[in-house]
């Protein structure tokens, strides 16, 4: 790999995989490590630069995986410790970087952790869980899957007591008030960096310690953990990246940036919500309140800024207004509703407008902080409300026209999950292959803005960002700055075209070029700069000084 930069993530573009979802080696109809491997290249020629993988773990699979029954092995559906490896090593040799998810909180209850801590009221496992004989404990803690959960708390008819759980009742919360557990779950992530890991993408870290009184969210106690796991692996591992699932309020989030010394990255949960309500209302000021809510952030930090994952598109963080706006908006049939969110991919939630989907990328590559991509959304792909939980949006990737769209040569019925066949995502026309081999392809177009984007990195991944002020509401209008390299990024949330009047005073002289054709604009004078921008259109461009203040070397 290139010479290790600590501050490597903030240059990064991160694309997440489910590996059961990506590619199928062996006919069996799920996606593999091995299969993985064979696609490393079209992930290099795509344009990103670390891959985070969704739990692979042995487990039940009732969650996804998100249910572990041990830390230490690859569910066998996926592979082996050494196809794990192999994949380390071949995503090595491309200069491509893997994170794998952390489940912390919480494991399966078939996990012989929990099956022995139930068994015996004695056993040295049974504070590894919090128990009680009441389910009227930490009363003031959120349910967080409503559809399905009514309490945080299941009776456990071996253990005859209750157990927590802020997610499913089959994913006994993990009691970190004992030591113990919070050993074990260091030992894990030390087990996972020696072979080779580059870090993690930590699930639902809010919830770690509970305590009455109090939400059982964010706690000091929780905070501290986390910083001693950053400083464990500060010290023995360096160069990896410790990325933060806290799906919160902007200061509660910012909170597990600590002083630069619990995550190097948290998702920004806040703002993901925000960019649909502003495409929605064609206003820019949801995204400038945001952005200006999530920053400033400590300098070796970064934002994981992405627009749809895994998960429905939650809406946890909104108020309830805003979150009728958004059903109202982006879910109408009940069926794409799922908990407080949207269970759709990003085509279809924004109708597959082809220029809306651009002005999300163009936004998502551009707003400070690290761009992650889902897996599948650079074709635009489909999902299926009719598949439970969220499946419809797991669905097998597609690779080519041919059956079961290239993802696995099993019989169809075979397949983890169908593929899409609605007529306006069908794989047969919304696959890899077909899409590589049509120039104007969405795919292509954000190939090329990947490769754009990677010139300009340090800019958009480290620069400052200044909102340039317009009478026009339905405009937001960025500049990214860094080390003299200045960028102006404008973007017309509206349906129809605008027409705005820039004060580019500070820049008299320079020349505006388009960043994706490097075709100069004219350069800006005296008067107020004058730009027109299609419906939903948006523009990235250059400042060049003039010729005589040119630096010599500069990041062109
Ligand atoms: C996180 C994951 C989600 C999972 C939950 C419980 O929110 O993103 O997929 O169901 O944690 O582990
Ligand atoms: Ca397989």
């Amino acid at each position: 790999m290139n010479p290790p930069d600590p501050r490597w993530y903030k240059d990064a573009v991160l694309y997440e995989i489910p590996v059961k979802s990506f590619y199928d080696s062996n006919g069996d109809g799920i996606g593999d490590l091995p299969g993985l491997v064979q696609k490393l290249d079209y992930l290099k020629d795509l344009g990103v630069d670390c891959l985070w993988l969704l739990p692979f773990y042995q487990s039940p699979l009732k969650d996804d995986g998100y249910d572990i029954s041990d830390y230490y092995r690859i569910h066998p559906d996926l592979g082996t410790l050494e196809d794990f490896d192999r994949l380390i090593e071949e995503a090595h040799r491309r200069e491509l970087r893997v994170i794998a998810d952390l489940v912390l909180n919480h494991v399966s209850d078939q996990h012989p952790w929990f099956q022995e801590a139930r068994a015996d009221p004695a056993s040295p496992r049974r504070p590894w869980f919090v128990w009680s004989d009441t389910d009227r404990k930490y009363a003031g803690t959120r349910i967080i899957f409503l559809d399905s959960e009514r309490s945080n708390w299941t009776w456990d008819p071996v253990a005859k007591q209750y157990f927590w759980h802020r997610f499913y009742s089959h994913q006994p919360d993990l009691n970190y008030d004992h030591p113990p557990v919070r050993e074990a779950m260091k030992e894990v992530i030390r087990f996972w960096l020696r072979r080779g890991l580059d870090g993690f993408r930590c699930d639902a870290v809010p919830y770690l310690f509970e305590a009455e009184g109090t939400s059982s969210e964010n706690l000091p106690a929780t905070h501290a953990y986390l910083k001693e796991l950053r400083r464990m692996v500060d010290s023995e591992f360096p160069n990896r990246v410790l990325l933060a699932e806290a799906n919160q309020w902007p200061s509660d989030v910012k909170a597990y940036f600590g002083e630069e010394d619990e995550f190097h990255m948290a998702f920004n949960f806040p703002l993901m919500p925000r960019i649909f309500i502003a495409l929605a209302k064609e206003s820019a000021l949801p995204i400038r309140e945001l952005v200006a809510q999530t920053l400033p952030i400590p300098a070796s930090c970064a934002w994981g800024v992405f627009l749809r994952n895994h998960d429905e598109l939650t809406l946890e963080m909104v108020t309830d207004e805003e979150r009728d706006f958004m059903y109202h908006e982006y879910a109408k049939h009940p069926k794409m509703r799922l908990n407080l969110g949207i269970r759709r991919r990003l085509a279809p939630l924004v109708d597959d407008d082809r220029r809306v989907m651009e002005l999300l990328h163009g936004l998502l590559l551009s707003l400070p902080g690290v761009p992650i991509l889902y897996y599948g959304d650079e074709l635009g792909m489909g999902d299926n409300i009719y598949l439970g939980d969220r499946a419809g949006v797991r669905t097998p990737m597609q690779w080519s026209p041919d059956r079961n769209a290239g993802f696995s040569r099993a019989d169809p019925e075979q397949l983890y999950a169908p593929v899409i066949i609605n007529p306006n995502f069908h794989f047969e026309s919304r696959n890899v292959e077909s899409l590589r081999r049509m120039p104007p392809s969405f795919l292509n177009w954000l190939i090329r803005q990947l490769r754009v984007r990677r010139r300009y990195s340090k800019v958009f991944g480290r620069g400052t960002i200044e909102f340039i002020d317009t009478p026009h509401p339905k405009v937001l209008i960025y500049r990214r700055s860094f080390e003299g390299t200045e960028l102006l990024c404008l973007f017309n949330l509206a349906r129809a075209p605008s027409a705005v009047e820039l004060d580019l005073s500070g820049f008299r002289g320079y020349t505006p070029v388009e960043m994706v054709s490097e075709a100069p604009f004219p350069p800006i004078g005296e008067l107020p700069y004058f730009l027109t921008l299609a419906e939903r259109g948006f523009y990235w461009f250059r400042l060049d000084p003039p010729a005589a203040s040119r630096p010599d070397d500069g990041p062109r």
